[in-house]
């Protein structure tokens, strides 16, 4: 193994430097780190909550003085005891880990829901530079968890960019659901790339409109994982595991597990449950 592998393999104890709540279920956790602070958007990290359990996180912020950030919503044991930790106590991490979102210079669409935005986030700062055109769809139950829109707004002002908010109960932008102004602005234009992170039955809609509008796609999967290194067979999807093969997966590639994307996946007694 590598010196660069063996080293992101490792246990790191970090502090955690702040803690903000973005809405009554979420809270970012920042911290510094040398590994993850080179990460490329996509890549995430095991996070270790001593006593509880170990759960993959997004990075949404990589800076090069080290200050990394994730985004933590609250589901379950693990999120929940994450969400316990204050100032200055410490988590354990390890990666980073998986592969990123490939880069495209074109008009892209970023679709994104939840804390499903925690990879598009980073993602959008680096195309910023690059591309010639973003519309960025982003999609909520209700206002208050509408997450990162200022952030959103902030990073697309440097660019030819848009911004389409959606709530579900209609408390802010429009009424619906990501996918329906996704949908509209697709039927107008022509994308280079889309690029999604969120619920699994949104991702499954975007990729059902890149094949009606031919275009390239680019999604950030969440499954059960336990190793992160391709090991213990917790991830699989088809033919991928998505700790290493993932977690971005192509149109293409989607389309080869399209008997299990937007369907199911392993639960925690490694029998198949509905995503
Ligand atoms: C590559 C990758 C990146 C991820 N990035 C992030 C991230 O940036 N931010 C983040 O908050 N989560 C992220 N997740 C999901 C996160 O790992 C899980 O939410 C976490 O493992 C849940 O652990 P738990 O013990 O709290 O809940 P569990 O006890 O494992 O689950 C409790 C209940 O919540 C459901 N559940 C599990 N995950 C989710 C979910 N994501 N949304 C809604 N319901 C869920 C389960 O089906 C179960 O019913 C990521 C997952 C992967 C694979
Ligand atoms: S988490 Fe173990 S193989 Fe992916």
């Amino acid at each position: 193994m590598s010196g660069y592998l063996t080293a992101i393999n490792r246990l790191r104890i970090v502090k955690v430097r702040e803690v903000k709540r973005e809405s009554p279920t979420v809270k970012t956790f920042t911290f510094h780190d040398k590994f993850c602070a080179k990460a490329e958007p996509g890549q995430f990290v095991m996070v270790w909550i001593p006593g509880v359990d170990e759960v993959p996180m997004s990075l949404s912020t990589m800076r090069s003085d080290g200050r990394c950030s994730i985004i933590v919503g609250e589901v379950g044991e693990a999120t929940k005891a994450l969400h316990q930790r204050k100032l200055g106590e410490t988590l354990g991490i390890r990666g980073p880990y998986g592969n990123s979102f490939t880069l495209e210079n074109g008009n892209v669409m970023i679709v994104g829901g939840g804390t499903g935005l925690a990879p598009l986030i980073p993602l959008a700062e680096k195309l910023a530079g690059l591309s010639k055109g973003i519309s960025f769809v982003l999609g909520a139950k209700t206002q208050d968890e509408l997450l990162f829109l200022r952030r959103i707004k902030t990073v697309l002002s440097k660019v030819d960019g848009r911004v389409i908010a959606t709530t579900e109960d209609g408390s802010y932008g429009l009424k619906g659901v990501a996918t329906d102004p996704a949908r509209e602005i697709l039927e107008k234009g022509t994308f280079d790339m889309i690029y999604t992170c969120g619920p699994e039955q949104m991702m499954y809609k975007m990729l059902v409109l890149a094949e009606r509008y031919r275009t390239p796609l680019q999604a950030s999967l969440e499954r059960l994982m336990r190793c992160a290194i391709g090991l213990c067979g917790s991830c699989v999807i088809g033919k991928f595991m998505v700790c290493k093969d993932g977690p971005v997966f192509s149109d293409e590639q989607l389309r080869e597990v399209k008997d299990e994307f937007g369907r199911f996946k392993m639960g925690r007694t490694g029998k198949k449950v509905s995503v």
